[in-house]
């Protein structure tokens, strides 16, 4: 007999890149050597001040319930921390301390979307937008990044186009994952025109705010009038290697935090307790591990772009944050006789053991899309094994 699961399920989605990382760890299994440019976990350790301050704070008896949203301490120490940042006027009450940034779509949907309200998030872009939006009974509406000279920048005009009276959210992933994009000053501000314009609330998903190797980070949230429309998903997991340890919040208007600290209730009571500690530890204390790991994930991304470049039918930018690289790869699927991304993948897989995301691992594609794309994350592999890999990489495009 088959259980039988509620209807609603088929409206979720997931991160297909766990698929991919089952993949190669099945093909790992087999004896196999595997290059991990797949999933966006990190292969750095979490700065040994950090733990420290989590052992300390488990030992002294941080090991009970604490409060819903996050302890005091922490809400405030991270309110200063992105006022700092931002140049906003954030307190504790803005902030509902979460296990991890994920859950900050979720919850966000939830309590700002009804059945049938129109949400445009960015497509390619990080999957559980897509699926969130669809499961809650919202419509999807993609937006599209497009190669600049530099860059990625935002497709503005059609993000405009798309707007009807029944849109109400969009998703800003500046900073983005998978494309390595981020807005110029003149896409933020026009973005910020267009949500007041349309009277539009932003989810800004800033997981990647601070993993930024030259320049400083700017936030919507930080322009006239945008701070009591924007939600910014904050998370410990990538600028301080904790991924694993799921902490994270959610920072905004205080009636949106609010309900935000309603659904912890319901959900999972309050985050894990002692690691807010060493959260504290990490915004507070030395501030040699996060530097340390900007320099490595720097020195990987400079060897990653340096190998690409010297690929024929490759084209590659070089964003100055997050750790993922997105490479056309057009010609070099069409040298190869492929134009299916699953073909390309697991053939790259097997024959050299690079294993990778390609664009269809981030939401649906769009109608209009010809260029084909990978996503290389090189938070989870070593400089030397990024330089094995992709020389076996170029051999199996080129030959
Ligand atoms: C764009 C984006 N948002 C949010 C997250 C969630 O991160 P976490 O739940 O580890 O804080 C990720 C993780 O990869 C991400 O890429």
């Amino acid at each position: 007999m088959s259980t039988r699961i509620a209807k609603r399920l088929s409206r979720l989605g997931t991160e297909t890149a766990f698929a991919v990382s089952a993949e190669a760890a099945a093909f790992s299994a087999g004896g196999n050597r595997i290059y991990p440019f797949h999933l966006g976990d990190m292969n750095i350790p979490t700065p040994e001040n950090i733990i420290e301050a989590t052992v300390r704070a488990m030992k002294d008896g941080k090991t009970g319930y604490c409060p819903n949203y996050g302890i005091p301490q922490l809400r405030e120490i991270l309110a200063d921390d992105i006022n700092r940042s931002h140049g906003t006027n954030y307190t504790a009450g803005n902030v509902a301390i979460q296990p991890g940034g994920k859950p900050v779509i979720n919850k966000f949907f939830l309590a700002m979307m009804d059945p049938g309200d129109e949400v445009l998030y960015p497509s390619p872009g990080y999957p559980i937008y897509e699926s969130q939006i669809e499961f809650h009974g919202g419509r999807a509406i993609p937006y599209k990044y497009v190669e600049g000279e530099n860059n990625f920048e935002l497709a503005m005009g059609e993000i405009e186009e798309s707007i009807t009276p029944k849109t109400r959210l969009l998703v800003l992933n500046d900073l983005q994952n998978p494309t390595g994009a981020e807005c110029s000053d003149e896409e933020l501000q026009k973005v910020a025109e267009l949500a007041q314009k349309h009277d539009l609330f932003v989810l800004c998903d800033e997981a990647y705010f601070d993993i930024r190797y030259e320049g400083r980070s700017h936030s919507l949230a930080s322009l006239p009038g945008m701070e009591e429309r924007c939600l910014i998903l904050y998370t410990f997991s990538k600028r301080f290697a904790m991924t694993g340890w799921r902490l994270g919040a959610a920072v905004g208007p205080k009636d949106l935090i609010d309900v935000i600290a309603k659904l912890n209730v319901n959900d999972e009571s309050c985050s894990n307790h002692f690691i807010q500690y060493g959260a504290i530890e990490g915004l507070t204390g030395d501030k040699s591990g996060p530097e340390e790991i900007l320099r490595v994930l720097k020195d990987r991304r400079d060897k990653t772009v340096e190998i690409l470049d010297t690929i024929e039918g490759v084209r590659c930018f070089k964003p100055n944050a997050t750790f993922y690289l997105f490479p056309n790869v057009t010609a070099a699927m069409k040298k190869k006789g492929l134009t299916d991304y699953e073909q390309f993948r697991k053939s790259a897989l097997h024959e050299t053991g690079v294993s990778f995301c390609t664009r269809r691992h981030f939401g649906r594609p769009l109608p209009d899309e010809t260029e084909l794309y990978i996503r290389l994350a090189y938070s989870g592999i070593d400089t030397n094994q990024i330089e094995e890999g992709l020389a076996k990489f170029k051999t199996f495009v080129e030959k």
